[in-house]
């Protein structure tokens, strides 16, 4: 990895506890309302314009997208919460109100479809965002905040050879290739 995606996953750590810090402040002034409680998921919406499975520079934010959030029972899978479709804003970013503790549940926001034709390929594996909503595992705070969800472009931009090359991605690529390799 070369430095510069280092320092700018480092500044994303610290931009997300920094945000998380933030909630607590403003959330901590009612403890104990665990019946009652209230969440906000939000995330993000964009279409992978280099097909890598990640945001880059050059992603776009797609508006008009479909997600849902669904929670399902740990033991026994059965649905035990499920938002409205939600449309994406201009700028591809969701929020999703849920009510309700599901701390014996898996919950996950998922990606229903794409308003971009040129824009709507989905992997199983990462269609699906997972967000934790429950205040019985110590993270404190109505706001939750999920991984972005990104469509693949049916063809990959030209660009993104130069952005990736200078993001380290083929580096990285190597490195984990020699490691596979015998
Ligand atoms: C989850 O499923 C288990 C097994 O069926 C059941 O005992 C439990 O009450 C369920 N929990 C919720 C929150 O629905």
């Amino acid at each position: 990895m070369t430095k510069a995606s280092m320092i700018a996953l480092v500044s994303i750590a610290i931009y997300i506890s920094s945000s998380f810090n933030f909630v607590y402040a403003t959330g901590a002034a009612t403890p104990g309302a665990a019946e009652s409680n209230k969440f906000k998921v939000v995330g993000h919406v964009y279409c992978d314009t280099c097909r890598v499975e990640f945001e880059t520079k050059i992603s776009k934010p797609i508006s008009g997208a479909v997600v849902k959030l669904e929670c399902r029972n740990r033991t026994d899978g059965a649905l035990t919460f499920q938002s409205p479709e939600i449309m994406t804003t201009q700028s591809g970013d969701y929020s999703i109100d849920v009510e309700g503790d599901y701390e014996d549940s898996d919950c996950d926001v998922t990606l229903v479809k794409s308003s971009w034709p040129d824009c709507s390929d989905m992997t199983e594996e990462w269609r699906k965002a997972r967000v934790v909503l429950t205040t019985f595992d110590g993270v404190s705070g109505n706001i939750r905040f999920a991984n972005s969800l990104g469509f693949k472009k049916k063809e990959a931009l030209p660009e993104c050879k130069k952005v990736l090359t200078d993001l380290g991605y083929y580096e990285l690529q190597n490195e984990l290739g020699n490691e596979v390799l015998p």
